[in-house]
């Protein structure tokens, strides 16, 4: 399996959009966080912003929704472009339905774990998912540090996703930097959000690489 990078542009520049997502040209996919100051004590942007990013087609668009009542807003990021909308279990009335709608609706579905959340009780919806979120911080900021007792969260559900034999990807987001990325990766992610690391870089580029780099050999284990 070939590793993801998705710098996050939390805390990126944003009066100068374009110009940063240029910087992270050569990552897989741009990570964008929603937040809505009500699931996580933060306020982000919304949906014309994340449209902006989409049509700007520097790079595929991750929507990372830390909002309540996705049921109700995370349909419109599939219907701009989102290549991935991601949604908090905790906040969704009816997961199930809602991943139905968003694949109806051309896009890729993440489901996202807050930190204190299992994955076990999602064991038998996995199928409905292309991605399941570790949450590797607990959502709301970005800059804080990995949480290393996710690392048996991360290696649990590599073992479901592979005892289902699903095509199913594990992104981690939280403090993923090169101190972290492969202890995460040995336990089997496979997609790595990343913002600090790379924003606060001297080099994004050459960062992404080195991340990229970091987690190959061990994505390549699983
Ligand atoms: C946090 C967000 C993250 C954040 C990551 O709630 O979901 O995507 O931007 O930032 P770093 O990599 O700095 O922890
Ligand atoms: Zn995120």
């Amino acid at each position: 399996m070939e590793p993801t990078i998705s710098p996050s542009i939390l805390n990126c520049d944003i009066g100068d959009l374009r110009g940063q997502l240029e910087l992270i040209r050569s990552a897989d996919i741009a990570h964008v966080d929603v937040m809505d100051n009500h699931f996580v004590p933060n306020l982000s942007w919304g949906l014309p912003v994340v449209e902006s990013v989409v049509n700007s087609a520097v790079l595929p668009v991750d929507a990372h929704l830390m909002i309540e009542d996705p049921d109700r807003w995370a349909p419109g990021y599939a219907e701009v472009g989102c290549h991935s909308v991601t949604f908090h279990v905790e906040a969704a009335t009816a997961p199930v339905r809602l991943a139905r709608e968003l694949h109806r609706l051309g896009s890729k579905v993440g489901l996202a774990l807050r930190p204190a959340t299992d994955i076990t009780p999602f064991v038998d919806i996995l199928c409905e998912f292309d991605m399941i979120l570790v949450m590797t911080v607990e959502p709301g900021f970005g800059g804080q540090s990995f949480i290393e007792s996710m690392i048996p969260k991360i290696r649990r559900t590599r073992e479901a996703i592979r005892t289902a034999d699903l095509p199913v990807s594990i992104q981690v987001d939280g403090g993923v930097s090169r101190a972290t990325i492969e202890m995460a990766a040995e336990a089997g992610a496979d997609n790595f959000v990343a913002g600090s690391a790379v924003f606060k870089a001297e080099d994004a580029a050459s960062e992404i690489d080195l991340l990229r780099s970091l987690a190959a050999a061990h994505c390549h284990a699983h």
